[in-house]
C-alpha cells in the first residue's frame, strides 16, 4: 500500500516553531534538492506566511512564491486557506475570495487546502468552487474536535458534503494535536468507506501523540500524511518525516521519498534551526512535549494563553475554576471547535465569567458577533437565554455573512492607488492593510535609492 507525504517545513513548521520567521534565502538553497525528495506536495505557503513576508521579513509573499515554483517545477506546492477569511478572521466579499485564489494559482500554488474554523461548509463553497475552475486541487479540510455532537457520523456527513462540492481530496485538520491514535483509525477508516477521494491526516505533535496517531492512520488506509523534516519537527510542528519513512518502509508500505536525499535535507535546516536556538526565536519548550491537553482536553496554545491572561490580571489562583467554566462557555456556543479564533473567544468568555463573579455579565464583542450568525452556523445549538440576552429582538443571520458584503477588490485597489504596482498587491493590500502598505513605501524607497547610469560603448 502506498502512502505519500506533504513536508510542512516551509509553512506549518515554520509557524509552530518559530513563529513564520523564516526569511527566503533560509530556504532558498535547499529547494532545488526539495523538488527531487519524492513528496505529494510541499506545504509552503498561506497561513500566517503571508502576513510575515509583509510584517517581519519585508518580503512580497507573492513573489516569494514565484520564487519557490521556479526552484521546484515538479512537486506540488500547496497552501492553506481558511475558506471565505482567506489568510486572515474576517469575512471577505466573494469577489476577493476569487481574485485571491485566481492569483495564488497564477503565481504557482497547485493544491489549497481549504477549511472554515466552524465547518461551516457556506464559508468554503466559494473557494472551493474557484479553485477547480482555475484548474487546481480543492482539498478540503475537516476542522476536527472533540465534543459530545462531534462524532463519527457528523465526520463522514461533512466529507461528503466536501466530495459532493467537488474536493479532490479531504483532509482531517487536527491543528489543536489532541486526535488519539484509535480516533485517527476510525474517523480514516470511516472517511474512507464513505468518500472516494483520497484523505489525508494533518496533526501536531504537541502532546506526544503525532507518531502513534499518523501509524493508525496509515493503518486505517490514510493516502498522504503530513510531516516536517526532522530538524523541524516534534512539539508544537508535525511529526518527523524521516522516521515515518523509515517506520512505515520497515512495514511493507510503498514510499516514494528517498532517504539520501531527505538526509541532505535535513543537512540543510540542522544549522537554521541552531540559529533560531541561538537567536531564541525557537525556544526549546515549544520542541518538548506536552500532555497538559490531554489533561485538560483543550489545546496547548489555549491553556497557555488562559494563564498568561491570568498572570497579567494576577488572578492566576483562578485557574481552576476558568478551566471549569471553559467547556461550560464552549457548550453555551453550539461547540465550536477550540481553534483561532474560537479557542481565543471562549477562553476570554470564560476568564470574564469567573473574575466578575457573574456569567456572561460582560460579553465581548467577537461573542456577541459569533451570536448574531457572523463567524457561520454553530456547529449545535446556542444557549437560548444567551442568545436572547445578546440578540433580544434581532433575528440571528441566516445567510452566509459574505453575502452581506459589498464586492470589495476595485474599491481597495482604488483606496491604494499607485503604491500597489500590481492586482497582487492588490490583494495584500486587502488582507493587511498597514503591513502591506508599509511595506509598498518601503519598496519605493529602496527604488528610490537605487541609481542607474547608462554605458557608453567604448569599444
Ligand atoms: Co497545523
Amino acid at each position: 500500500m502506498k502512502v505519500q507525504f506533504t513536508e510542512t517545513v516551509l509553512r506549518d513548521a515554520n509557524q509552530s516553531l518559530i513563529a513564520t520567521r523564516l526569511p527566503f534565502s533560509d530556504f532558498e538553497g535547499i529547494l532545488e534538492t526539495m523538488d527531487k525528495a519524492g513528496y505529494y506536495s510541499l506545504e509552503c505557503w498561506g497561513g500566517a506566511t503571508f502576513d510575515s513576508c509583509l510584517r517581519y521579513l519585508d518580503e512580497d509573499p507573492w513573489e516569494r512564491l514565484r520564487k519557490i515554483k521556479a526552484k521546484c517545477p515538479n512537486t506540488k506546492l500547496q497552501m492553506l486557506l481558511r475558506g471565505q477569511n482567506i489568510l486572515g478572521y474576517k469575512h471577505y466579499p466573494d469577489d476577493v475570495v476569487r481574485m485571491f485564489i485566481r492569483k495564488s494559482v497564477e503565481n504557482g500554488i497547485d493544491i489549497i487546502r481549504i477549511f472554515d474554523a466552524l465547518n461551516d461548509v457556506r464559508n468554503i463553497e466559494v473557494a472551493v468552487d474557484e479553485t477547480i475552475k482555475c484548474g487546481a486541487i480543492a482539498s478540503g479540510a475537516i476542522s476536527y474536535t472533540k465534543s459530545p455532537i462531534h462524532n463519527l457520523e457528523s465526520y463522514v456527513e461533512l466529507a461528503k458534503k466536501m466530495e459532493a462540492m467537488g474536493c479532490q481530496s479531504i483532509c482531517i485538520k487536527d491543528m489543536a494535536g489532541i486526535m488519539g491514535p484509535q480516533e485517527a483509525y476510525d474517523t480514516v477508516k470511516a472517511l474512507k468507506e464513505n468518500v472516494k477521494v483520497p484523505i489525508i491526516l494533518h496533526t501536531h505533535s504537541t502532546t506526544g501523540l503525532g507518531l502513534l496517531t499518523l501509524q493508525k492512520a496509515v493503518e486505517a488506509g490514510v493516502d498522504v500524511i503530513d510531516t516536517a523534516i526532522s530538524a523541524f519537527s516534534g512539539g508544537t510542528a508535525q511529526p518527523p518525516t524521516e522516521t515515518l519513512v523509515y517506520a512505515l518502509k520497515q512495514q511493507g508500505y510503498d514510499i516514494d521519498l528517498d532517504e539520501k536525499v531527505l538526509k541532505e535535507i535535513n543537512d540543510y535546516f540542522k544549522p537554521i534551526r541552531a540559529k533560531f536556538l541561538e537567536s531564541g526565536q525557537l525556544n526549546p519548550l515549544v520542541l518538548a512535549t506536552d500532555t497538559d491537553a490531554l489533561t485538560y482536553q483543550i489545546p496547548g496554545g489555549m491553556l497557555s494563553n488562559l494563564v498568561a491572561q491570568l498572570t497579567a490580571q494576577k488572578k492566576l489562583d483562578k485557574l481552576p475554576e476558568v478551566l471549569a467554566e471553559t467547556p461550560r462557555v464552549r457548550e453555551d456556543l453550539g461547540y465550536p471547535p477550540l481553534v483561532t479564533p474560537m479557542s481565543q473567544m471562549v477562553g476570554v468568555q470564560a476568564t470574564a465569567n469567573v473574575l466578575a463573579g457573574e456569567r456572561y455579565k460582560n460579553i465581548s464583542k467577537e461573542v456577541k458577533a459569533y451570536i448574531r450568525g457572523e463567524y457561520g452556523r454553530a456547529p449545535g445549538e446556542l444557549n437560548a437565554d444567551l442568545q436572547k440576552k445578546v440578540l433580544g429582538d434581532e433575528k440571528p443571520l441566516t445567510c452566509r455573512f459574505a453575502d452581506t458584503l459589498e464586492p470589495g477588490f476595485e474599491k481597495a485597489k482604488a483606496e491604494i492607488g499607485d503604491l500597489a504596482k500590481s492586482d497582487e498587491d492588490v490583494l495584500s493590500y486587502i488582507a493587511f492593510p498597514t503591513q502591506a502598505e508599509a511595506f509598498f513605501k518601503k519598496r519605493e524607497e529602496r527604488k528610490k535609492n537605487t541609481f542607474t547610469y547608462s554605458i557608453k560603448r567604448v569599444d
